[in-house]
């Protein structure tokens, strides 16, 4: 089991090495790693679901990879030699972790999957989560402030696919929601501490936006 993960983590790392995405590279994979295992801990789940399937869960990113297909960590999973039973729970969660709008349903069903997801959903929020949001409006050319583009809370897979507004409006449409779409009481606990720090962050912006501080 050691050995699957140690390969795991390798191929990641070989693969992250193809996205120029700062907000999704390898220490993003390493953190959702560390804090999945912390809270797997707490919440009493697999271990080796939750950390194979933290190791994987952005290989197959549906911003990334538009066919929506999970062939890579299929695959990878099955050249381990895995049963078809494990490879199914972690498929599962690789396939289903992402957020794709405030209004789809999450079909994240499993604990396993629940832990991984509260992982990656912390690493959107807090300090990382600021700069990530303005990376990504780097990389994606939106943005730092547009006050003409009006917040929108309820949007479709295909709205929030097509959404381009700008980096505030992304804390808005995703990454101040998250604190209550947490599925874990540890994943509860962690995410307090960085949507406090996020809501300070933007009372400071929007001073500075109108001219009061
Ligand atoms: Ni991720």
């Amino acid at each position: 089991m050691q050995d699957a993960i140690e390969r795991t983590e390798e191929y990641v790392k070989q693969n992250m090495k193809e996205y120029k995405d700062a907000t999704h590279d390898w220490f993003h994979i390493e953190r959702v790693w560390k804090t999945a295992k912390k809270i797997a801990q707490e919440e009493g789940a697999d271990m080796f679901i939750v950390e194979m399937a933290a190791l994987l869960h952005d290989i197959d990113d549906f911003k990334f990879n538009e066919n929506g297909t999970t062939l890579k960590s299929k695959s990878w999973l099955e050249s381990l030699g895995l049963d078809s039973d494990t490879i199914d729970k972690i498929v599962h969660i690789v396939e289903n972790i992402s957020f794709k709008g405030s209004a789809e349903e999450n079909k994240i069903q499993t604990l396993e999957g629940k832990v991984v997801q509260d992982a990656d959903r912390l690493d959107a929020i807090g300090a990382f989560g600021v700069a990530c949001a303005f990376t990504y409006a780097g990389y994606k050319n939106i943005p730092i402030f547009n006050p003409a583009v009006e917040i929108r809370n309820n949007m479709s897979f295909d709205e929030y696919k097509k959404n381009e507004g700008s980096a505030i409006n992304h804390f808005h449409e995703k990454l101040l929601l998250l604190k209550d779409r947490m599925n874990t009481k540890a994943g509860k606990f962690l995410a307090e501490d960085r949507h406090n720090f996020m809501e300070t962050y933007l009372k400071q912006f929007f001073k500075e936006a109108n001219g009061e501080s």
